[in-house]
């Protein structure tokens, strides 16, 4: 698995060109692009700025040296790669897995080309069959927040840290972790529904937003593929 995350990593980031603002995702298959671009950086002597999506990549782009911009300071960016805990045929995609999709969909939304890079196991049929959703929340609305998700079909669980304690996101929200009976029949509407409700900051329902896929083996090969029509 980590071979393949490194390959996908590191292969997306020669997409990277002079003169780029580049979106920084987050997860452990852009610590590879994080690394790769580092080294190009010093071999190549590629100016580059990253937008970083969280506070954790942005400490992993710092100590690898990479030029960073405040998002204050961008009004597009030219690339963004980030990773996705599930994507399915038509490049929709749950994200969240690590907590930063509040600051990932702000920068999608940014982005001329988002580039999603994932090893094979993340490519699913239906999106929510394995892995739950992640919906970011106001802490003040927790439990109104989940009894609208309840009612929606899923049921639920308040993301802890180290067992014990409630996880927080960078943006000092909380996160529930949704699970649907079957998985999500229909991601768009699913996504128009929790915006709806008052307390959601997010969810991790990333729909339309990824322009090119490269997903890799566990054996190394690398593919690479650009979304179908809609
Ligand atoms: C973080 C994310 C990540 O992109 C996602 O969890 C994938 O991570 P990894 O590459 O470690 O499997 O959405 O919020």
């Amino acid at each position: 698995m980590s071979r393949a995350k490194e390959a996908a990593g590191r292969a997306a980031a020669e997409h990277i060109r002079d003169g780029m603002t580049v979106g920084l995702g987050t997860g452990s298959t852009v610590r590879f692009t994080l690394e790769r671009l580092a080294e190009r950086i010093r071999v190549e002597r590629l100016v580059v700025r990253g937008v970083p999506t969280s506070l954790d990549t942005e400490h992993k782009a710092r100590a690898l040296g990479i030029p960073l911009a405040l998002l204050e300071e961008v009004e597009t960016i030219d690339l963004t790669i980030d990773g996705a805990d599930e994507i399915d045929a038509r490049f929709d995609m749950i994200k969240g897995g690590g907590g930063a999709l509040l600051r990932e969909k702000v920068v999608a939304a940014l982005t001329k080309r988002e580039l999603i890079v994932v090893d094979r196991s993340k490519m699913v049929e239906r999106l929510g069959v394995r892995f739950p959703l992640p919906v970011e929340v106001v802490p003040f609305a927790r439990a109104a927040v989940a009894r609208r998700i309840g009612a929606l079909g899923a049921a639920w669980t308040v993301r802890m840290r180290d067992g014990n304690e409630v996880a927080r996101t960078d943006n000092g929200n909380e996160i529930l972790d949704c699970r649907f009976p079957g998985g999500i029949a229909d991601a768009a509407a699913l996504e128009r529904a929790l915006d709806e409700i008052p307390g959601v900051v997010e969810s991790g329902l990333f729909i339309g937003l990824a322009h090119t896929l490269v997903v890799a083996d566990d054996d190394g090969r690398v593919e690479q593929r650009p979304r179908p029509a809609r």
